[in-house]
């Protein structure tokens, strides 16, 4: 089957269990997960039952799509996302990002845990663009030309007018927001202290092992896009030692003031 016709199946599949029209998607990263659990009116579906759809692997990321009402707006969910290094294929990886396009949605809201570089851990920082260090692009392959084409501009694939929104809703709830730049690896493994000082020197605050693909792919078709990281740890060099327990932590020590954020931006979005 191709692409296009994947996705055909899956939106069908989807829109017979009665999601219709969401407005915006979202893709919860690391600990944010629970976001979904605050859905109303859920449509609950286990990621093993929807055709085409790839199954997370990372504990802390549960498989299921959620769909319902939040902060009085449609949306879609991922509730645990698909990550490269986990073996799954970029298609696969960026597959739930055609789907929300498919089904209608203006907007993503995408969300991860990254390295500070610019900043320390506990930090939200709002992505303004990114560089893509993965040496991969989702889009390689045969231009599906009824999402957009061959050559997609990234000049805005971080939507400055929802950024501004966040913002001010920030600025509202006295929850300090950043900005800077992402820069997507492939991971597993975290960086080296030379790959920090030069991504560094190449202009980058954040560093994380997701959301470049599904951002190039949301560009591709015109979704718009804000896209926030909760800074877990200082980058590789800039503090002693790196794990993943330390990510959790502080992951989990911010999702409050994030959920609440997040929350407070769907309504003004
Ligand atoms: N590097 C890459 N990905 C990450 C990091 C990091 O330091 N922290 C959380 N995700």
């Amino acid at each position: 089957m191709s692409l296009l016709e994947k996705i055909r199946v899956t939106q069908t599949f989807l829109e017979n269990k009665g999601i219709e029209k969401p407005e915006f998607g979202l893709i919860l990263g690391s600990g944010l997960g629970e976001l979904a659990d605050e859905i109303q009116d859920a449509i609950v579906i286990d990621y093993a039952d929807i055709p085409n759809w790839g199954q997370s692997t990372v504990v802390g990321h549960v498989g299921k799509l959620v769909y319902g009402t939040l902060s009085g707006r449609k949306v879609l969910a991922l509730q645990g996302r698909f990550h490269f290094y986990e073996g799954n294929p970029l298609e696969v990886v960026t597959f739930p990002v055609r789907i929300m396009k498919a089904l209608g949605c203006e907007g993503v809201i995408v969300t991860n845990a990254a390295g500070g570089i610019s900043f320390g851990p506990g930090t939200l920082m709002a992505i303004t663009d990114h560089i893509n260090m993965t040496g991969q692009n989702p889009l390689i392959g045969k231009n599906l030309d009824d999402f957009g084409p061959r050559f997609p501009d990234m000049s805005k694939a971080y939507t400055p007018a929802y950024r501004e929104i966040a913002h001010k809703v920030a600025d509202k709830l006295g929850i300090k927001l950043e900005e800077g730049v992402y820069l997507g690896v492939t991971g597993p493994t975290y960086e080296t202290p030379a790959e920090i000082r030069a991504f560094k020197s190449l202009g980058a605050d954040a560093v994380g092992m997701s959301t470049v693909p599904e951002v190039i792919v949301a560009a591709h078709s015109d979704l718009k896009v804000l896209g926030i990281s909760c800074i877990s740890n200082f980058a590789a060099g800039l503090q002693e030692e790196l794990n993943h327990e330390e990510v959790v932590e502080v992951t989990e020590r911010i999702k409050g003031d994030f959920k609440g954020l997040l929350k407070a931006i769907l309504s003004k979005l």
